[in-house]
């Protein structure tokens, strides 16, 4: 694997590769690696032949009382994990390579819509901050694909959206949640959870389980459904967010004749806000 830190030394290494039409992938982290991030970097190893990884904890996307400071790092182990995912570039760079000396007058990418509720409310900002820093990779590398997890499944379809938009010419794909095997989605913020915390956060996997369960099995009331899991995190100990049915394509709430659907949860635990996601589609 080569470790890349300069945008110019990437574009001359990637550039030979382009010229001889091999496929490029990217798969963008902000490193503190698991097998959530490996399972994206085997899913580009598997469907490209050069397979770019970059970590890059993008301070554009952190708001002013969140854990950018202290957001973990633990480069050496990434490093190690990457090689043995198959990994072929990691592109690592600094701040001043990637926003100059000024962030505060970077051109930003705002994708409208799909970013305005859920994290988009709690987290004003953040999708800007995703959407540039992702177009902004997307320039420097020109990937065919690009492999992003469904655990943000807000953030996967603004990227599709952007994408779009700007007729950039790279599938995006999406790749499934991978979880701990008490059913909580693996996060890099997991780390900051005591024993006692991390017992309790499974709840929200096993109520997004239930809910959708319910809806499969013919429950129309998707408000109620709604209020009642809330009732049951908040009981448990749990601060929810939302936990919201909606229309798997636009995140608008969902309605009877929609049936392509996901339910999207984010609860606080002390410190850490825990997000999740359980898509399904109803019978016709
Ligand atoms: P990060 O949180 O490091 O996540 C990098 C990628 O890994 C994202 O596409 C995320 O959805 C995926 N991922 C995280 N946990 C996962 C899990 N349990 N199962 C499957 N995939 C998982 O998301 C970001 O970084 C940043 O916003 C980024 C896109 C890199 C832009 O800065």
């Amino acid at each position: 694997m080569i470790i890349l830190s300069k945008v110019s030394s990437l574009r001359d290494a990637l550039e030979t590769h382009r010229v001889s039409k091999l496929n490029i992938s990217l798969v963008p982290t902000m490193g503190n690696l698991h097998q959530g991030h490996l399972k994206l970097v085997r899913a580009a190893r598997k469907n490209s032949d050069i397979v770019v990884c970059s970590i890059f904890v993008n301070p554009l996307q952190f708001g002013p009382n969140e854990d950018l400071e202290n957001y973990p790092k633990t480069l050496e182990a990434d490093e190690d994990k990457l090689r043995e995912a198959g990994c072929d570039f990691l592109f690592l760079p600094e701040v001043e390579e990637i926003y100059g000396t000024s962030m505060e007058e970077q051109t930003l990418i705002r994708v409208p819509g799909i970013t305005d509720g859920f994290c988009g409310t709690s987290r004003p900002g953040h999708f800007d901050g995703v959407a540039t820093i992702v177009c902004k990779l997307f320039n420097m590398v020109q990937p065919n694909s690009a492999f992003f997890g469904l655990k943000d499944y807000q953030q996967f379809l603004t990227i599709k959206k952007l994408t779009r938009d700007l007729s950039l010419d790279i599938s995006i794909e999406g790749v499934e949640i991978e979880r701990n095997s008490e059913g909580l989605a693996l996060s890099s913020r997991n780390s900051y959870l005591t024993a006692e915390e991390l017992a309790l956060a499974p709840l929200i996997y096993e109520n997004l389980m239930e809910v959708s369960n319910r809806v499969l099995q013919g429950e129309r009331d998707f408000r109620d459904l709604e209020k009642s899991a809330i009732e049951i995190l908040k009981a448990a100990g749990l601060h929810p967010e939302y936990f919201s049915i909606c229309n798997a394509e636009n995140l608008k709430a969902a309605q009877q004749e929609d049936n392509h659907l996901v339910i999207l949860a984010a609860t606080k635990l002390s410190i850490c806000r825990l997000i999740d996601n359980i898509r399904f589609t109803l019978p016709q």
